[in-house]
């Protein structure tokens, strides 16, 4: 991969005396979805696919920027006092938001960049290729100008990026996962306090498989942003009469004891999906710990009911590759990962039947959508980083 980031740097911008390179992983979410945004726990890890980039430093307050996966856009060009949201800049919004939060937040990036980007994520699936982008951008900025911003605040700062820059209102989960990433761990994060512990995930003969759907995710951004809202007014109205600041502050009976107050129906179903996945993810923390995997399983089943029923984000091709894999015998659990819409379902499968594994949910999947998945065993890999001469 560096050669290839060194190769085309050299043919897009030509010779440069320091290349530096960067890399930030994508993320997969074991349990917790849809609680971020809601006060609650999430437990993701990194992967070891993501965004590679080779970055120079210019002197004219500039950036150019080239991707290697969307070779045919071409360069994109834009001045450091002059960042604008464009559509047809496409895929360069991300990091530009990076740069105007930098900026924003008062630091002083004025000499400009040359960089090249390179990913292996599958765009689009769910696995986070945008906070991957973000990230990578943030800690070049953050390395090269050795402003000596956290791993944490840099999460928070492209958290924003995708919020106010591109409109998208995310919770915390991809850009901390991103960051804090730690080799062979899943991390178990209140995205109320910020706290955070990581729980290692090497479990003997067992694999972690990601399955694409392949269904292009549409109008996945506006739906998302439509739950946010129902959740708000559930949150709204358990106010009238509860002293909380995020639903996830209650637990199920709890909860049960005052979900009349929440007028709409479907605002219901959405603060009950919010409040019980939450559950969900601190006990699943703890079967991990205790290698429970049978009941970890169960809980990523009963995560994507839960998501299917309750939140409505799964749609034909989730269920139809969740429900194949369920049948599996190879399968210890399988849910849904990321917002939903389409996008990936994650997977732990004993190792000795994953081929079986595979062969049988690609086809029960084909046969019930007429699409065919991909699959890929995850590796779990760290956080978002300058590369090091020995990672090369
Ligand atoms: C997307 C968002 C996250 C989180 C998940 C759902 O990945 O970016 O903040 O809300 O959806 O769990």
């Amino acid at each position: 991969m560096i050669d290839t980031l060194r190769a085309a740097f050299h043919q897009q911008f030509g010779d440069q005396e320091e290349l530096r390179y960067f890399f930030a992983p994508g993320r997969v979410n074991l349990i917790g979805e849809h609680t971020d945004y809601n006060g609650g726990h999430v437990f993701p890890c990194a992967l070891t696919l993501g965004t590679y980039a080779a970055g120079a430093r210019r002197s004219d307050g500039r950036v150019r920027m080239y991707s290697l996966n969307f070779e045919e856009e071409g360069v994109k060009e834009f001045d450091l006092f002059e960042i604008a949201f464009s559509k047809s800049d496409g895929w360069a919004n991300y990091p530009k938001g990076v740069f105007q939060q930098f900026i924003e937040a008062g630091m002083d990036v004025k000499e400009g960049f040359d960089i090249v980007y390179a990913g292996n994520i599958p765009n689009g699936a769910g696995l986070s290729s945008s906070a991957s982008i973000e990230l990578v951008t943030a800690v070049l900025i953050n390395e090269w100008s050795s402003f000596g911003v956290t791993q944490i605040d840099l999460a928070l700062l492209a958290q924003r990026a995708e919020n106010e820059f591109i409109g998208v209102n995310c919770g915390i989960m991809d850009q901390f996962s991103i960051s804090l990433g730690k080799d062979g761990h899943a991390i178990l994060l209140n995205c109320d306090t910020l706290s955070f512990e990581y729980s290692p995930f090497r479990q003997e003969g067992l694999a972690l498989v990601i399955a694409n759907t392949n269904k292009k995710r549409t109008l996945a951004d506006s739906k998302y942003n439509e739950r946010r809202s129902e959740c708000q007014s559930a949150l709204s109205d358990l106010r009238k009469e509860l002293d909380i600041g995020h639903l996830c502050e209650l637990t199920e009976d709890e909860f049960a004891k005052h979900d009349h107050l929440i007028q709409d129906e479907t605002c219901r179903r959405r603060a009950r999906h919010a409040i019980t996945e939450n559950e969900r993810t601190m006990k699943a923390v703890n079967f991990l710990k205790d290698d429970k995997m049978e009941e970890l399983g169960a809980l990523m089943k009963a995560s994507h009911l839960s998501l299917k029923n309750d939140y409505e984000v799964t749609g034909l091709e989730l269920d139809a590759l969740a429900e194949a894999a369920w049948q599996h015998p190879g399968a210890i659990g399988s849910r849904m990962t990321g917002a939903g819409f389409g996008g990936c379902t994650v997977s732990i499968v004993k190792e000795e039947l994953l081929d079986s594994f595979i062969e049988e949910t690609g086809a029960i999947y084909q046969e019930k959508t007429g699409i065919q998945a991909s699959f890929y065993t995850a590796g779990i890999g760290g956080g978002a980083r300058e590369l090091t001469k020995e990672e090369f």
